[in-house]
């Protein structure tokens, strides 16, 4: 009996010991107010990366069906995307789509970049769905979100001598002598959206 009530004046002083840990409230409080945070952050750049994508997907599909594969080359272009979004602009987000492989060379992905290019692809590779990060980079919030490519893609980033038409692959050399965008397959990792907003 003596012993039970030992034990349970230790328990007691155990429990009451955490509850109190004033360190630990604090530390839990700071960490929840900075999860909500990201959680906007990265809600919001998601919202403006589905937009975009989506913007982008209907011009060039348009483009495709008015004018055939190998004169909507110029069509998958990021310049094409009007940033008058609501969220865009209250925001001041700014988009850019980069890649390891780039067809135009004012794409190529920096060290930050291509370090979640290289996680996100081997997420892909073992049948996971990458997840975006977002980061705090000079002051702003930037997100990063992965490009996977579907059949439509492969027409313009697919094998050359298999998916690409030669009309095609002949535009793309002439406005992208340098083009390393081709020999994808479907459901691979194309490249990121990168969202920059403002921090508020
Ligand atoms: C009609 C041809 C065509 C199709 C179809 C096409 N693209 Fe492109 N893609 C291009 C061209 C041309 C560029 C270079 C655009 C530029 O100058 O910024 C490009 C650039 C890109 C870039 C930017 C990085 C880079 O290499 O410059 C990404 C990412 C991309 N495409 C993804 C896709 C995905 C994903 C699909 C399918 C949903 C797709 N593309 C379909 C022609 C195409």
């Amino acid at each position: 009996m003596k012993r039970l009530l030992t034990t349970l004046a230790i328990l007691a002083v155990i429990s009451t010991g955490c509850n109190d840990e004033p360190a630990t409230n604090e530390t839990d409080t700071v960490n929840t107010a900075d999860n909500v945070e990201d959680v906007n952050y990265a809600a919001r750049g998601q919202e403006i990366a589905d937009a975009a994508k989506a913007e982008l997907g209907r011009n060039l599909v348009a483009a495709i069906k008015e004018y055939g594969v190998p004169t909507a080359v110029t069509y998958c272009n990021t310049h094409a995307i009007p940033l008058t979004d609501s969220m865009a602009k209250e925001y001041h987000a700014y988009i850019r789509r980069v890649t390891d492989k780039p067809r135009n060379p004012d794409n190529v992905a920096n060290d930050a970049e291509q370090q979640y290019i290289n996680k996100a692809r081997k997420q892909l590779a073992g049948g996971e769905q990458p997840q975006p990060e977002v980061s705090e980079i000079r002051g702003r919030m930037v997100g990063y979100y992965p490009i996977v490519t579907n059949g439509m893609c492969l027409q313009c980033h697919g094998d050359k001598d298999k998916n690409i038409l030669p009309e095609t692959y002949a535009n793309i050399q002439r406005n992208y002598p340098d083009d390393k965008a081709t020999g994808y397959g479907e459901n691979q990792l194309r490249g990121i959206w990168v969202i920059e907003m403002d921090k508020r």
